[in-house]
């Protein structure tokens, strides 16, 4: 997509759209006021006429007059103007899209209904966001049901000022759509290997990335993440990135690690075959740490952040750990294995132990698509969180409110920890049905020692059925790069 920023409403390039972003009931001023006059007085009209209010999520879309530039003509409804806000703009203008992508026309450009509320930049991030899509494998598409609109533009009143705050947002959207894409891809192309291949590709982006095989795996003593990985014929893998933005190089980093199942079958413990195809998302938390550490080499933060993504594939096989075996994991503690399937603990016990053991953090927040409980928990929306500490708990859920990915606190209650306790080993992988997310969180913490550490279980929110959300198309979110950008940015750069 062609991002542009322009200061006219009129005058549009050739096969064009003009949307104009309306509020409940609100005059217009400036560009878009021009806009409508220019139109004859559509907003007016078409607020007169029907049941379009200018409420939130509303599209009315229309050719436009005879001798007016634009082809057609969109107006979006964005709710109440004192409760508009950057996530507003975003999703205005990805509904703008939505309405014309499809449409034959080229170019898109976006009006606010005035200067003091625009927010140019978000809409373009808006745009961006919502126009992703994973088209990869598809060789027969019809050149009809693919969309036409490759520019956007979007009015403002300082095209330099705008711009400049569109190359943060660009950066974030890079992190977002390498994200998508990883999550996205099949697991015969997307396998351990390969994910830290793509990984080590991100080295041109001034990052650092070390990628560790099965042999260092073992000398480091990581058989709780190597156990997993023991079925497959896919080698299993440990990244590493770096980006060191801070002021001081040597300044204490702060720690990001991903759970990346890129498949997940179960294991011996193997699931039902209806919906096991989604278990290719199961890398969603390591890809969101990497699309994280995408944008933050992307937007050049001023802080040292570590990714540490633990990369396995879970097969059933002759070699394959089975229900009551007992590993080692790189702490030095123990573990019964009750069902192969809660595998992502495995992995994250030795990724999380490394991580802190080498980088001694400020913190940790490890990112999984870890239970099928979090679903039953939140439903389809919210993410949970869990954390031994509130300060690093409360700096996540403000970034999360501030950047629309809904994430929710969930406990961690001492007295649930006996739940995994083994009676041939430290601990064992499952703990019941009761409070599932629970005591899987539970396990992570046992390999966090009294670092400040949150868990984020994304299993609800790492891939989108039919949504709802114009910012997200159906499939893969990038869930939790936004939050994290976020929270970097606004708590722990220098
Ligand atoms: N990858 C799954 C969790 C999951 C389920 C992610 C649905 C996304 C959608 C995880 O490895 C798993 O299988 N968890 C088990 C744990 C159980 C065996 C204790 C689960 O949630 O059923
Ligand atoms: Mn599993
Ligand atoms: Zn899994």
């Amino acid at each position: 997509m062609d991002i542009q920023f322009v200061t006219a409403a009129a005058d549009l390039p050739e096969n064009s759209a003009l949307a104009i972003i309306v509020f409940e009931g609100a005059v217009l001023s400036g560009a878009a006021a021009e806009a409508d006059s220019l139109a004859g007085g559509v907003v007016g009209r078409a607020l007169a006429q029907g049941r379009f209010t200018g409420a939130k999520g509303q599209v009315l879309d229309f050719v436009a007059p005879a001798g007016h530039s634009a082809a057609r003509l969109v107006l979006v409804g964005a709710g109440k103007r004192d409760a508009f806000d950057a996530v507003g703009a975003e999703h205005a203008a990805a509904s703008a899209y939505s309405a014309v992508k499809l449409s034959g026309l080229t170019g898109l450009r976006v009006a606010f209904a005035d200067e003091a509320t625009a927010q140019p930049e978000r809409a373009a991030l808006g745009v961006r966001l919502g126009a992703y899509r994973f088209d990869r494998y598809r060789t027969k598409e019809a050149a009809d049901k693919k969309p036409s609109v490759v520019r956007a533009e979007f009015v403002c009143a300082d095209v330099e000022a705008a711009q400049a705050a569109f190359t943060t947002l660009a950066a974030l959207a890079d992190g977002i759509a390498f994200a998508r894409d990883l999550v996205s891809e099949p697991p015969n192309i997307l396998y351990p290997v390969e994910f830290a291949r793509r990984v080590k590709a991100l080295e041109t982006l001034g990052l650092e990335v070390e990628i560790l095989g099965e042999a260092e795996m073992q000398k480091l003593g990581m058989g709780s993440l190597l156990g997993v990985g023991q079925g497959s014929a896919r080698e299993s893998q440990l990244a590493i990135m770096r980006w060191n933005g801070a002021a001081d190089p040597a300044a204490q980093p702060i720690a990001f690690v991903g759970k990346g199942v890129c498949f997940d079958t179960g294991g011996i413990s193997i699931k039902p075959a209806e919906g096991m195809e989604d278990m290719k998302w199961d890398m969603g938390g390591a890809a969101a740490v990497a699309g994280l550490m995408h944008a933050l080499a992307g937007r050049k933060a001023k802080v040292n952040a570590v990714g540490v993504l633990g990369l396995v594939e879970n097969m059933p096989d002759g070699d394959a750990q089975r229900p009551g075996d007992v590993v080692t994991s790189m702490s030095g503690q123990t573990i019964e294995i009750i069902n192969t399937d809660a595998e992502g603990r495995l992995v994250l016990a030795d990724a999380l132990w490394y991580c802190q053991d080498r980088f001694k953090p400020k913190f940790m927040v490890d990112l999984a698509t870890l239970t099928g409980a979090i679903i039953i928990s939140l439903g389809n929306d919210y993410a949970g969180v869990f954390s031994n500490n509130d300060e690093l708990a409360d700096n996540l859920l403000a970034a999360s409110k501030a950047e629309a990915e809904p994430l929710w606190r969930m406990p961690l209650p001492p007295a649930y920890d006996k739940q995994i306790d083994s009676m041939i080993a430290d601990m064992k992988n499952t703990g019941g049905r009761a409070g599932g997310s629970i005591t899987a969180a539970l396990f992570l913490q046992r390999f966090v020692n009294d670092l400040p550490w949150a868990h984020m279980d994304i299993a609800s929110t790492a891939w989108k059925k039919p949504s709802s959300v114009p910012t997200l198309p159906e499939g893969a979110t990038g869930y939790g790069v936004r939050l994290l950008n976020r929270m970097v940015a606004d708590r722990y750069e220098s």
